[in-house]
């Protein structure tokens, strides 16, 4: 397996991140947003479009879909009740597969955040796609009981894998949910009572 995945910093609402995932000649863009040309850059001379892959339907991440393909036609995936038109409705734990070489992403529901938040797993462990579910030392700021379950299902994820937020929020861009269980103070929280006192900070 060879997916390639490349995080663009597309400035936008508030320091928003989109991807380009590659393999083979298969390209899939996750939250088309913030500035157009740094996502028409970084692709490939040759490429199919496989996929539009959504993280949620706030506006800072889903509001360029429609824009996007006009140089990315592809369809669109996301949760059922993202709100976005035209929407491919994803169902949880299903895989997608990319290029010809067994690549593929898991669609995990993320509820919490929003009631609509999905995250993306490649290839088992290679990376993760948290949207706003996780950031860098932080955590989407959402109902509490829901994002602390959902949380507790990406802890159950292997540590070496690659977190890809959808914000760029943190001491660095990118991080492993190791990492993040030891130190981001809201991911390590062991229980939803101090989650929920926790997650207060952040209102
Ligand atoms: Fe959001």
């Amino acid at each position: 397996m060879a997916c390639i995945i490349r995080q663009l910093q597309v400035a936008g609402f508030d320091h928003n991140l989109s991807y380009l995932l590659t393999a083979g000649e298969d390209a899939v863009l996750v939250d088309p947003a913030g500035e157009l040309d740094v996502i028409r850059d970084a692709l490939p001379e040759k490429f199919n479009p496989k996929y539009i892959l959504l993280t949620h339907g706030h506006p800072d991440h889903a509001e360029k879909t429609e824009q996007v393909k006009g140089f990315f036609p592809a369809p669109v995936l996301g949760h059922p009740n993202c709100g976005v038109r035209g929407v491919f409705p994803l169902i949880d734990g299903q895989t997608l597969p990319i290029g010809e070489l067994g690549d593929f992403v898991e669609v995990l529901f993320t509820p919490g955040h929003s009631r609509d938040s999905v995250c993306y797993l490649v290839n088992h462990d290679q990376g993760i796609l948290t949207g706003d579910t996780l950031f860098v030392s932080y955590v989407g700021y959402g109902r509490a009981d829901a994002l602390f379950d959902s949380l507790c299902r990406l802890k159950k994820l292997p540590g070496r894998t690659i977190v890809y937020p959808g914000h760029d929020y943190g001491a660095t861009p990118t991080s492993t949910l190791e990492e993040e269980k030891k130190s981001n103070p809201y991911f390590s929280c062991t229980t939803e009572e101090e989650f929920t006192l926790r997650l207060k900070d952040l209102d």
